[in-house]
Parts: structure tokens; sequence; C-alpha cells
């Protein structure tokens, strides 16, 4: 019997993460096995209940994408069940809404750690448990791209193809730092003047994280390991108060075409996928109109 392939989502009791966990489900057949995270148990078991409803048999596993134990003990367990890990989407996210009570400095250092180190950490855990073509997709978002940055010094760090981990983690601490001062610091450092700068700096940060993963793992020895960061589209969903233009449904075709590239796929590796498959050009593209 041969090694059941093994896909693991993250926040998937709801919204795109869950439909994405169908749609891999629906594609991928009875000989691999689909794993549903949520940092609930509650709300993942009661996903996955639902999906079995309908036939569809993910596994749930609880993983909180903020706490390194619980990533440390999903880590392990992959590794003593399976040996490896062939698909990895990063979808857990938190954004706060513009009318939230915290203040702005709790606002920016909640939403870097968990949408920007939070996914960092799933990925040093779960990395070297890749398989050779194993592919992740790091769900990013339209204002994840480089164009949401203003300042020109910013951007010039940000798209420097020598970037380093250390040196962008450094730049999201100093976003938090400057968000959390008086007057909203952070838009001197080059960052939008917007209330979810927060959301828009931690989205940055995954993108520009990708593409230097994608760097790292093209030095890497096993065969053929992809990274790609996608916007799935402005999604109905609890994170935009159901105002979306699409279906979870609809957003999920984005991450679900990027975890299914076909073994030894030249293109897109490394890059920034728009909803509809499109590959764009993180550093000199415009976004399509409407910017959704
Ligand atoms: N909807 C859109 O229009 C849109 C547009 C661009 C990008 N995105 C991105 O798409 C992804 C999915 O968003 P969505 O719209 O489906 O949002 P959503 O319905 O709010 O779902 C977010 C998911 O992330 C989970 N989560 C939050 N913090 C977590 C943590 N610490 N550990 C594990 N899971 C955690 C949530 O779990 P709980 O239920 O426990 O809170 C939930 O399952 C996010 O990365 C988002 O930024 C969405």
């Amino acid at each position: 019997m041969s090694t059941p392939r093994i896909f693991v989502v993250t926040g998937a009791n709801k919204g795109i993460g869950l439909a994405t966990v169908k749609a891999l489900c629906e594609a991928v057949g009875s000989e691999s096995i689909v794993y549903l995270t949520a940092r609930s148990v509650e709300r993942g078991t009661k996903a996955v209940e639902d999906l079995a409803k309908s036939g569809l048999k993910p596994r749930f596993h609880p993983l909180d994408v903020d706490d390194a134990s619980s990533i440390e003990t999903f880590a392990t367990f992959l590794k003593k069940e399976y040996g490896g890990l062939d698909v990895l989407v990063n979808n857990a996210a938190i954004g706060y809404k513009e009318d939230a009570p915290e203040p702005y400095g709790v606002q920016a250092e909640h939403t870097v750690r968990v949408n920007y180190f939070g996914l960092q950490a799933v990925c040093n855990a779960l990395f070297p448990l890749l398989r050779p073509h194993a592919r992740v997709v790091n769900v990013s978002s339209s204002v994840g791209h480089l164009s949401w940055v203003n300042g020109e010094e910013l951007r010039r760090q940000l798209a420097d193809p020598a970037l380093t981990v250390e040196q962008l983690d450094n730049i999201m601490r100093d976003f938090v730092k400057a968000a959390a001062a008086e007057k909203k610091q952070h838009v001197q450092l080059g960052w939008r003047d917007v209330q979810y700068a927060p959301y828009v700096a931690s989205k940055v940060g995954v993108s520009a994280l990708t593409r230097i993963q994608q760097r790292m793992l093209d030095q890497d020895p096993r065969e053929d390991i992809v990274v790609n960061h996608c916007h799935p589209g402005y999604v109905k969903t609890d994170s935009t108060g159901n105002k979306g233009v699409f279906t979870a449904e609809r957003g999920a075709v984005c991450p679900t075409y990027l975890a299914l590239l076909p073994p030894n796929v030249a293109s897109p590796r490394g890059e920034y996928v728009w909803h509809d498959k499109v590959v764009l050009d993180w550093v000199n593209a415009d976004l399509p109109h409407p910017g959704y």
C-alpha cells in the first residue's frame, strides 16, 4: 500500500478554509487524508461532522497558529503518524473591525502576531516534514500586494530579492512599535494611513515571506517544493461581515488550485496569484480593477 498524501488546512472550521477542505476532499479521493484544523476543538469537530453529512471525510486536529505548543504537538503528531506532509494551506488569520474598541497598538501587535508570526511558526514546524513535490499555499490578500505600501524605501526593502526572514521580522516589529506609538507613526515608515493598516502589514509580510521561502526551498535537497501566495477574492465570510462578492466556495478556488499544482510545474512558484488563478507580479503589477 502506498503512503497516503497528507493535506493540512489551517483555520478551517469556517469560511474559505472550510470551503478549501471541502474542495480538497472532493478532488483528492479516499487514498489521501485531509486535515481540517482549527483552534477550537468544538468548532473544528462540528465542521468535520457537518462535512460528513455530505459524505466527505476530513479528519480533525487542533491547531492554534498563535500557540507554540499547539503547533509543536501537531508537527509531532504528523511526523509520528505519517512521517511527512504533502500540502499545507496557511489560511488562518484575524482582522479587527473598523469600530473595534481595542487600542490601536493592541490590534497591531495581535494581528501581526497571528497572521505573520503565527503563519511563520507553522511553516518553521511543518516545512521539515514536507515531502518532495509538496505544495504550500499562503493565503494573503489583495492588500498583501506591494502596491499597498506607500513608502519608496520600505517598498525597496520588501522587494529586495536578497531580503532575509530576520530583516522581514524586524520590518514587522518596527510596524507594530510605530503603530502603537502616539499619532500612529507607522505612516512615517511608509505604511498606508488606513484603519486596517495592521491587517495590510501582516499580509504584506506573508507575501514577502513567501518569496523568501521559495528561494530557500529552491536550494533544498528535496525535489520540487513550491510555495505560493494568493488573494482569494472578496468573499462573503465572517471576516468581511458577509459583505464580499464571492461565496466561500468561489474563494476556495485559488487556494485549492495552488494546493493541487502538478509535479514539476514551471509556474507559479513563489508567486502572487489572483483569485482567478492569474499570476501577478508582486512588485510591479497594477492590481486588477476592481481591486478585489
Ligand atoms: N474573506 C475575504 O474577502 C478575504 C479576502 C482576502 C483574504 N482573505 C484571507 O482568507 C483567509 C480566510 O479568511 P475568511 O474570510 O474565511 O475568514 P473567517 O471566516 O474569519 O475565518 C478565519 C479562520 O481563521 C481561524 N483563526 C483565527 N485565528 C486563529 C488561530 N490563532 N489559530 C487557528 N485558526 C485561527 C478562525 O477560527 P475561529 O472560528 O476560531 O475564529 C477561522 O476558522 C484569511 O487568511 C483572510 O485574511 C479573506
